[in-house]
Formats: C-alpha cells, sequence, structure tokens
C-alpha cells in the first residue's frame, strides 16, 4: 500500500505533481472529459505502474497528453495535412487522434501498436503539469479497468487510494465522457472509434469524409476481428448493479419496469420524466450534454445506494447522445430493451 497523497490545484501542489511524475510516479489528474492516471509516457516503468494500479489489460493502449504541437512532432511522425486542420479547429479540446507513434514512445504505451493516440487537453491544470514535466503524459481513465470513469477527485480516491502517489484535486469534469477517438484512413477521410463531445457533424465540417465504425453503431457485442481499437472488446464503465438499457418512448418506459418482477429496481430517466414518475429514480440531466457531465456519477451512486436493478432511459444515438448511448450499452453488458 503506498500513501495517496491528495493535492490541490495551486502552483505549489502542481509543482509536487510534476516532481512526482518525473520520478517515475503515477499521479492522477482533472482533464475536462474525465480524470486521468498519469505518468511520464517516456518512462516504461512509470507506466507499467498505470497498468497495475488500473488492472488494465496490457494490450490496451493509451493516449499520450501533450501541452503544445512540437510535442505532437516529436512523438509521431508521417502526420497528415488533416490532422494540423482537426488540431487548430477542436485542439485544446476532447479530441484523440491516432497516428504512427515514433520509436521514442515505448512499446508499453501502445500495447505494441506502430500507432499512437495522442491529445492535446483542454483543462489548464493538465496542461500545466505536462509543460512543468516537459514531456508527454501517458493516462487512461483513472478508474479500477471496468468500472466507471472518474469526474470527480472523490471517484478516483474511491478506486485508487493506496495504489498511486497523488491525486490532484480540479473538481467536477466538465465534459463527463472520454474524448472522441479518431484515426486516419487515406487523404481527407477519417474513422471515429469512440464517439464523444466532438461529433461526426461537427467532424465534418473539417474533414471531407467521417466515417463512424460500425461497433459505435452496433447493439451487439464487437466481434473480436472487427474490432479497430482494443479498447471496444473489453467491458467497460460497469456499476456493480445490472443495468438495463431501455430505448422506448417515457409511457413504454414506465410500462417495461411496472412488468418487471425484480426488486430493488431504480430507475435512470431525464429531468423532464420525473414529474409524477411512479417507481424509485434518479435523474441524469435534461439534454444529451447534461447526460454526459452526469452519467458516470450516477453509475457510481447507484452503487453507493445498493441498488441491484438499474433501468436507464437511452439518449437518441445522434450528436452527443451517441457518446452518451456508447457509454451506457457497454455498461448494460449490451442488456437493450427496444420494441
Ligand atoms: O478523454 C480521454 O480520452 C481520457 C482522458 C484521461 O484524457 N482518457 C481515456 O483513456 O479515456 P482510456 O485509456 O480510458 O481510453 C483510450 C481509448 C481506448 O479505447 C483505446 O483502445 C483507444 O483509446 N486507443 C488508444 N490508442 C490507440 C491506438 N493507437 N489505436 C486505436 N485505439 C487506440
Ligand atoms: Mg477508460
Amino acid at each position: 500500500m503506498k500513501e495517496t497523497n491528495l493535492l490541490s490545484c495551486n502552483e505549489s501542489d502542481l509543482e509536487t505533481a510534476a516532481l512526482l511524475l518525473k520520478k517515475g510516479e503515477v499521479v492522477a489528474l482533472p482533464t475536462e472529459t474525465v480524470y486521468g492516471l498519469a505518468a511520464d509516457a517516456v518512462n516504461s516503468e512509470a507506466v507499467a505502474e498505470i497498468f497495475n494500479a488500473k488492472g488494465r489489460p496490457a494490450d490496451n493502449p493509451l493516449i499520450i497528453h501533450i501541452s503544445d504541437l512540437e510535442m505532437m512532432k516529436r512523438y509521431t511522425e508521417d502526420i497528415p495535412n488533416a490532422a494540423y486542420r482537426l488540431a487548430e479547429k477542436f485542439w485544446p479540446g476532447p479530441l484523440t487522434m491516432v497516428l504512427p507513434k515514433r520509436s521514442i514512445v515505448p512499446d508499453i504505451v501502445t500495447g505494441g501498436l506502430d500507432t499512437v493516440g495522442v491529445r492535446m487537453p483542454e483543462n489548464e491544470i493538465m496542461r500545466k503539469v505536462i509543460s512543468l514535466v516537459g514531456r508527454p503524459l501517458a493516462a487512461p481513465s483513472a478508474n479500477r479497468s471496468g468500472s466507471p470513469s472518474p469526474t470527480t477527485a472523490a471517484h478516483v480516491a474511491d478506486d485508487m487510494n493506496g495504489r498511486i502517489a497523488a491525486i490532484v484535486d480540479g473538481g467536477e469534469c466538465s465534459v463527463g465522457v472520454e474524448s472522441t477517438v479518431i484515426s486516419f484512413e487515406g487523404y481527407d477521410t477519417i474513422r471515429i472509434l469512440r464517439p464523444g463531445l466532438i461529433t461526426a457533424e461537427q467532424l465534418r465540417k473539417v474533414i471531407d469524409e467521417v466515417i463512424i465504425d460500425s461497433n459505435i453503431l452496433s447493439d451487439t457485442v464487437p466481434e473480436v476481428k472487427e474490432v479497430r481499437s482494443p479498447g471496444m472488446k473489453y467491458k467497460h464503465y460497469s456499476p456493480e448493479a445490472r443495468v438495463v438499457l431501455v430505448r422506448e418512448s417515457l409511457s413504454e418506459f414506465i410500462k417495461y419496469v411496472g412488468a418487471q418482477p425484480d426488486e430493488n429496481i431504480c430507475c435512470l430517466i431525464f429531468d423532464q420524466d420525473a414529474a409524477e414518475f411512479p417507481f424509485e429514480y434518479m435523474t441524469y440531466g435534461a439534454t444529451p450534454e447534461e447526460q454526459a457531465r452526469q452519467i458516470f456519477a450516477k453509475l457510481r451512486e447507484a452503487d453507493k445506494r445498493g441498488i441491484k436493478n438499474l433501468y436507464v432511459r437511452a439518449p437518441r444515438k445522434e450528436g452527443v447522445g451517441l457518446a452518451v448511448y456508447n457509454r451506457l450499452i457497454r455498461a448494460a453488458g449490451y442488456e437493450v430493451v427496444e420494441s
């Protein structure tokens, strides 16, 4: 057991965080999407500690976080022109680009792949620590592998206390779901590997052809051979509670839940559903953006409350709703109800 220091985001605490990272320790840091479990990306032993602390499969690659474009050029090569246009429009922000890696990026970061995911986060605390360290930080979401991603320092502490050197508390994450991950497929064509706040519609304003990977739109467990991003094949975001995703109108949702025999039921519904709702419930916002911000916290809250069966109203699979839907269907282990 390590002692995990809780740091604030004042200057001297951020310098402490940077020193720990330079020494090869793992430190949880806030980003605008979710908290990240960071280590010096060129220190293989430090990166190995991330996999240890998370209990993450070694073939699931990490994203490296940069604070300026020069860093991207030092750690990746053959950067397509389209990547510069995307960086100009969406960085700093919740977009991860998969690019050919240079040999300086250790294999452990990329799970042996010859590409690496790169992101320049919008969160200024995270960018400040990256520049203090002077090297990219490899960072997956700071949850134990398989659990809902953490959007507060308290969530990180629940999963990581005693496993890492420090947690920097930067308050609640403003986006709430992980970055949009894209790869390049030839001239002016990209593929979305994971949906996020930056939507296909927004990307289409900058890039000619934007393919949404079929695993994102599908409601069935991905075939291992069809997986272009290793993260797609793992169980994800799951609370202890059984989660059932219900794609129905409010009245059909109520009818469906009313007919379920199981005990200890709670519903996760939209704010606008709550008036006269007949069962125990929690709400997770009125718009897809609010639902993105709250979804992981509500999944964690369900466990804190000892709920066994959580029936969730599904957002529409479009815009930011697609990102929320994508997390929920995995949390539900692909248990979806629709008529
Ligand atoms: O918003 C985020 O992206 C957060 C914060 C901390 O930045 N990070 C995050 O990391 O969500 P992680 O490790 O939980 O998810 C990274 C995803 C995984 O699904 C992984 O398979 C995919 O990105 N990925 C990373 N490198 C890749 C590569 N070279 N090729 C294909 N997919 C890659
Ligand atoms: Mg994750």
